[in-house]
């Protein structure tokens, strides 16, 4: 796909409104503020935040946590990821693309470009754009923080979690992803949480000044998984900055 033809919006060939796999839309629901079409490919969103729901400050993150980037890059590898353009910005520019994910990047400005990110107009083309089945980079990147902080050493790829098995009608090629990553930023976050049907949440257990916030979860979110696994009482892991975290996965109750 093209930044072209990104930029004009239009759904990839052989995908005509992508049904987007997550929470049924209240009765009555006439869609969301996304505009998002009810479903068949799988949301998922990822992002870390502090104790206090700060997920940025001053266009990055205020934390340097190594194990968050492996976990993020673990996740999304091979999945294409869609980002706000602040996000993007947000990226230092050696870890730009991310490695071994189409880059999708939603921005309002019509000329705005950038190598290796594919462009979205709109919340709505960004999710055709990454439903559809073109290639993924052949190469891969070092580990992609999101916030400008020391590389860390590659993890192993591993599998694209928890993909969800299609439950809608959409006629997606076979080569088309069943999930796609929102990574951000919370003008993102929230576009499209309503869609979505799972979300990986790296809580650290320290407060942080901000002015990005982690999206509200309603009730509809039950934790599904913690890593560590033990929820109660709390337990965290500890990483070699000092900062204590754990991986929450929350799924539709
Ligand atoms: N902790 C984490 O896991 C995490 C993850 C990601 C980001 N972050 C942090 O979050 C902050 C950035 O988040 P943010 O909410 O400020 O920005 P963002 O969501 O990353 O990007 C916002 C931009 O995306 C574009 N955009 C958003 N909605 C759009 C729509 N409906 N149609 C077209 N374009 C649209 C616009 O770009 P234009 O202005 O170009 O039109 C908008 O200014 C940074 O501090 C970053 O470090 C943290």
């Amino acid at each position: 796909m093209t930044d072209a033809a990104a930029a004009a919006g239009a759904a990839p060939a052989g995908v005509t409104g992508p049904e987007i796999v997550g929470a049924p839309a209240a009765p009555g629901a006439a869609g969301t503020a996304a505009g998002l079409e009810a479903a068949s490919v799988a949301l998922g969103l990822i992002w870390a935040q502090s104790s206090d729901g700060t997920i940025g400050r001053g266009g990055v993150m205020p934390w340097h946590l190594p194990e968050d980037l492996a976990h993020f890059k673990q996740v999304t590898l091979g999945a294409p990821v869609v980002m706000g353009r602040k996000t993007w910005d947000s990226l230092p520019p050696r870890f730009r693309p991310l490695g071994g994910r189409r880059n999708i990047v939603v921005t309002r400005q019509a000329d705005w470009a950038a190598e290796g990110a594919e462009v979205a107009h709109s919340v709505q083309s960004a999710v055709a754009l990454a439903a559809s089945s073109a290639p993924l980079p052949a190469t891969d990147a070092p580990v992609a923080p999101v916030a400008p902080v020391a590389p860390v050493a590659p993890v192993a790829p591993a599998p694209v979690a928890t993909d969800a098995p299609a439950t809608g009608t959409l006629q997606v090629p076979d080569a088309a992803p069943k999930r796609i990553w929102i990574i951000g930023g919370a003008e993102l976050f929230s576009a499209v949480i309503d869609e979505a049907d799972l979300l990986e949440v790296t809580e650290i257990d320290a407060a942080f000044e901000g002015d990005t916030q982690a999206p509200h979860l309603d009730a509809s979110w039950s934790v599904a998984a913690t890593d560590p696994a033990d929820a109660e009482p709390v337990s965290w892991h500890t990483s070699r900055t000092g900062l204590q975290y754990r991986f929450l996965t929350y799924a539709r109750r």
